[in-house]
């Protein structure tokens, strides 16, 4: 059969290998003193609090099940609204928020939209390795670019300067980043924002990870900066309900009746179930169950890596955000008398019974070097971890 260069083009998950080796171990060591321990899963262990599942089981025999508007429920896109402007303190008019099925859609149709074939959007390296490739979907380019730590691993103006080419469309950031938990600096964003605006580029920055913020210095949302930048954001992260495939976008006014036609062909809606639950995700009840959590990813973080440093793991930035650790395994894997983080991971779920994400994924520039841990764990088992580790490397 043949496929579609579009379709060849997008690289498999390679963490999938990794994921599913990991699979197959927890069984065979299911019953010894040493149980898997999942550090690799990009998700919240947490489920959406009791308000939200109330109300999708009353919406399901409530019969509210139609298709909704394309753009999603009106209520929802109000409180969406509301939690802009009491969290964040920007104003964001609900017509500018499109309901998607999780942020996926919303980069998909974010690139859809704006991305002709043979554009090129600029990306940092390392980033999500799916965001690249709803622009290879959408036939553009995705440029990755090296950054370093100096940067806190995200895209400068200076470099987004230098790469501009005449096929640039724009940037692609997500802000905190996955892998790396780091966010960009709000002065080094609003240049980026500058570069791309004199350019007639647009700004897309992916938000998905910006409610697990634990930084006044960074937890701002980029739309403080103009009607003119494409937000991308979740129910997934913040909210924990990954499962659910519900998120968001705010768009330019402009955008919006494009993005309306885009969505009414290819989704119809975003599930009109989960977005009746996710009305509930606003009642201060709710809100508060989630600051809770929020204080939780945070003392795990503030646990966690640390005991990684002291273990000659290096995390060269400090995450200010998401659940993850950007761990420098260079020094580890020498002890572990293997090189390159590909085979560290691995050699640590043989040995450890761990399974952390290499950082291949990622990009290309440096991460041989670099592993990804996942925080999104309870406390119990991060301690074990650390044991496990020190027992091994320390
Ligand atoms: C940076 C980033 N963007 C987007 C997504 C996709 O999230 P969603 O579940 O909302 O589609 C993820 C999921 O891990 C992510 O890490």
């Amino acid at each position: 059969m043949k496929f579609s260069t579009r379709a060849e083009r997008i690289e498999p998950f390679y963490v999938m290998e990794v994921a599913k080796a990991a699979q197959q171990m927890a069984r065979e060591v299911a019953a010894t003193a040493e149980p898997m321990i999942f550090l690799n899963i990009g998700e919240p262990d947490f489920t959406a609090p009791p308000l939200v599942q109330e109300a999708a089981e009353r919406a399901v025999r409530a019969g509210s099940t139609q298709y909704t508007n394309a753009l999603g429920l009106e209520p929802l896109r109000e409180r969406i609204s509301g939690w802009y402007a009491q969290r964040f303190g920007v104003d964001v008019p609900a017509r500018r928020i499109v309901v998607t099925a999780g942020a996926s859609a919303a980069l998909q149709l974010a690139c859809l939209a704006l991305i002709e074939a043979g554009d090129e959007v600029l990306m940092p390296d390392p980033s999500y390795p799916c965001n690249r490739h709803f622009v290879s979907a959408a036939e553009g380019r995705a440029v990755l670019i090296p950054t370093t730590a100096e940067e806190r691993f995200q895209l400068s103006a200076a470099k987004v300067e230098a790469a501009w080419g005449p096929k640039t469309r724009g940037v692609l950031l997500a802000s905190p980043s996955n892998p790396t938990g780091t966010s960009i600096a709000p002065d080094e964003l609003r240049r980026i924002h500058e570069v791309v605006r004199a350019r007639g580029g647009i700004t897309l920055i992916d938000e998905i990870y910006l409610g697990l913020s634990y930084d006044e210095a960074f937890g701002q949302s980029a739309l403080a900066l103009g009607e003119d930048i494409i937000s991308i954001n979740s129910f997934s992260k913040y909210f924990n309900m990954t499962g659910w495939r519900l998120g968001w976008m705010v768009v330019p006014e402009a955008m919006v009746p494009v993005v309306e036609r885009l969505a009414q062909n290819l989704f119809i809606c975003a599930s009109t179930i989960s977005q009746h639950a996710a009305l509930a995700c606003f009642e201060p009840e709710s809100i508060a169950e989630y600051e809770r959590r929020r204080a939780e990813f945070r003392a795990r973080r503030d646990f966690f890596i640390p005991a990684l440093q002291s273990l000659g793991l290096d995390v060269p930035v400090a995450p200010d955000g998401a659940f993850y650790a950007w761990a420098d395994c260079t020094q580890a894997a020498h002890k572990l008398g293997v090189q390159g983080s590909w085979d560290f991971a691995f050699e640590l779920m043989r040995r450890a019974h761990l399974a952390i994400t290499p950082g291949r994924d990622f990009g290309t520039a440096d991460t041989q070097r670099f592993v990804r841990f996942s925080t999104a764990n309870s406390m119990a088992q991060l301690q074990e971890s650390v044991a496990r580790l020190r027992a091994l490397i320390g």
